[in-house]
């Protein structure tokens, strides 16, 4: 259905829960754990979609898409076995008011989880005429609305782009591909009606962590977490702009430990039927940043 959960690895805990907790605005939804913080956005319903975990190294620890049925479960890991990755089983309980899990490296060298089971506590909001707002104070900070996608790196990108696509049946939104020999340079993968769930760049090494990205509801609240970065001094990767690639409208910037964050709201509808796009690099400029079309050095090599 979506990436349900990201777990980033953060130096410091207490300046992370500044970070996205009173900045970002997410919500701490689960305590207990000493070195972890568990968080969801307003309108997530699921207890948690991001967890950060205390460490000497930042970037990313594992992610986990969330399946309908549990039964999904054996139909992936079948599939996963017979191309000849090793799947590993997570009882039910491992992780806090959440269901068996499976989870597997992928040959881009990321730790991926599926899981079809979490505890829902809502959206600050009933399900029996709900209104359109929850209380004062429950949507604060950048007033993100949901965890929405994430970026990866790595030297090996296309066979993700085949598991992605054959065994978890996701479509390709859009590709960046090298004008020179048509390598792939970024895949761009949807599950739902988003212009992406997941998307994959090529890097000189593996398993990296390229930006998590929350949803926005409107261009206006872009601008408002503008204001906040700014007021607050967060350090900044890429102020205000337009993707050519998904024609979101975007905000870089990093938490405390140079983990790379974004804001988005905007971009298309993806359909079933939607016909799949290609960029190449004689575009780059326009495909990343299109209100300059100006290519950014820092956006292409800083991952953690
Ligand atoms: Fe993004």
């Amino acid at each position: 259905m979506r990436v349900g959960e990201v777990c980033l690895r953060v130096f410091d805990l207490d300046e992370a829960r500044r970070h996205y907790g009173e900045r970002i605005g997410l919500i701490e939804t689960h305590k207990g754990d000493r070195d972890k913080l568990y968080y969801k956005a307003s309108d997530e319903h699921d207890i948690y979609s991001l967890v950060l975990m205390q460490s000497d190294t930042p970037g990313i620890e594992y992610f986990a898409f969330k399946t309908y049925a549990d039964s999904d479960l054996e139909r992936f890991e079948k599939a996963l076995t017979e191309y000849g990755l090793t799947v590993e089983h997570i009882p039910a309980g491992t992780y806090p008011r959440s269901g068996r899990r499976i989870q597997f490296r992928l040959p881009s060298g990321h730790l991926m989880q599926i899981y079809a089971q979490k505890d829902q506590i809502g959206n600050g909001m009933p399900t029996h005429n709900p209104g359109t707002i929850p209380d004062e104070g429950y949507i604060r900070g950048m007033r993100v609305i949901r965890l929405d996608h994430i970026l990866l790196g790595s030297s090996e990108i296309m066979r993700n782009r085949e598991i992605f696509t054959s065994i978890f049946e996701m479509s390709i939104s859009e590709e960046l591909i090298s004008h020179e020999d048509e390598t792939r340079i970024a895949i761009f993968l949807t599950g739902s009606n988003k212009p992406h769930d997941i998307a994959f760049v090529l890097q000189p090494d593996g398993n990296r962590f390229h930006h998590i990205s929350f949803l926005l509801e409107s261009v206006n609240d872009l601008f408002h977490a503008g204001d906040l970065i700014g007021k607050y001094n967060i350090a900044v990767d890429v102020s205000p702009n337009r993707h050519g690639v998904t024609r979101g409208a975007t905000i870089y910037f990093f938490d405390p430990s140079g983990n790379r964050n974004e804001v988005f709201t905007g971009g298309y509808v993806h359909y079933p039927d939607t016909p799949q796009l290609t960029w190449d690099t004689s575009q780059i400029g326009r495909a990343t940043f299109s209100h300059d079309n100006m290519p950014r050095q820092s956006f292409l090599d800083v991952l953690t």
